[in-house]
């Protein structure tokens, strides 16, 4: 199972995944990290601006999980801009090895394994970021996608296009459709790392992380991953069954084990 870290709040999780990954990038220059949008991972690029001060992140390569579809990549809400915005130009990252699927509308039919092309070209994603929908989605993974499920055109629920309709001036202006990595992209990573914060991720969280392993809840795939950690603020694991006994593991943890 995956290991849970419920943390004080979000800056402490964002610490916590942004240490793991200095260590991976200090131990290899060549780190393929995987990149989440929305908001749950900007505290882990927040505290990775300090904490890449005076290292070499010239060969970290990145891949975003998602992109909309025909929305323009120059959109400050496109995720290329958002990837650009928050993670690129603040660490100094090569923004020619940071990948994002290509959501234009030219070429989307093949725009899905191209994606995957170059991830395995990279040799593959060391540390995967994930945030979760509040219906259990992981990258646009919507409820019934199969666990086997490779980069592709997904259609958005009317649930994710109204959470998301924060970012744009109305949700009539949020895509329809997106392309995604799929759940099978994603469990190649070596190293999942999923964050979710508040009340309202509470419900997504406990079927995620101890409900039934479904395509009904694609977030449950992660329980099927040999390495994710999961860390979450108290809201978000005030669902959990089995918060003791994570707070307890974590308070026990051997210090050779790492994150
Ligand atoms: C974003 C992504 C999504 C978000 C999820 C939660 O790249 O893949 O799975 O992580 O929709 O979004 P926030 O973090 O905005 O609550």
């Amino acid at each position: 199972m995956a290991e849970i870290i419920i943390v004080r709040d979000p800056a402490e999780a964002g610490a916590i995944a942004a240490d793991e990954i200095v260590r991976l990038i200090s131990a290899n220059p060549r780190t393929v990290l995987g990149l989440a949008t929305g908001s749950t991972p900007l505290p882990v690029y927040e505290a990775l601006r300090p904490r890449v001060a005076g290292l070499d992140v010239s060969q970290v390569r990145g891949f975003a999980l998602d992109e909309y579809v025909g929305l323009d990549p120059a959109h400050p809400e496109s995720y290329r801009s958002v990837i650009s915005r928050e993670v690129v130009e603040p660490l100094g990252l090569d923004p020619t090895l940071v990948r994002v699927p290509d959501g234009s509308l030219d070429g989307i039919e093949h725009a899905g394994d191209d994606y995957e092309r170059v991830i395995t070209e990279a040799g593959g994603v060391d540390l995967q970021i994930l945030g979760i929908g509040t219906d259990g989605h992981i990258g646009f993974n919507e409820p019934g996608s199969s666990f086997a499920s490779l980069t592709r055109v997904k259609t958005l629920t009317e649930q994710t296009r109204e959470d998301n309709a924060r970012f744009f001036d109305s949700v009539d202006d949020v895509p329809r459709h997106c392309i995604t990595q799929g759940l099978g992209t994603i469990m190649r990573a070596r190293h999942l790392v999923l964050l979710a914060f508040g009340e309202g991720k509470a419900e997504a969280v406990a079927g995620a992380v101890e409900g039934a392993v479904s395509a009904s809840l694609p977030g449950s795939a992660i329980q099927l991953h040999p390495h994710a950690t999961v860390l979450v603020d108290e809201a978000a694991a005030s669902r959990l069954a089995h918060a003791d006994y994570y707070r307890y593991a974590y308070a026990n943890k051997p210090a050779w084990q790492g994150l």
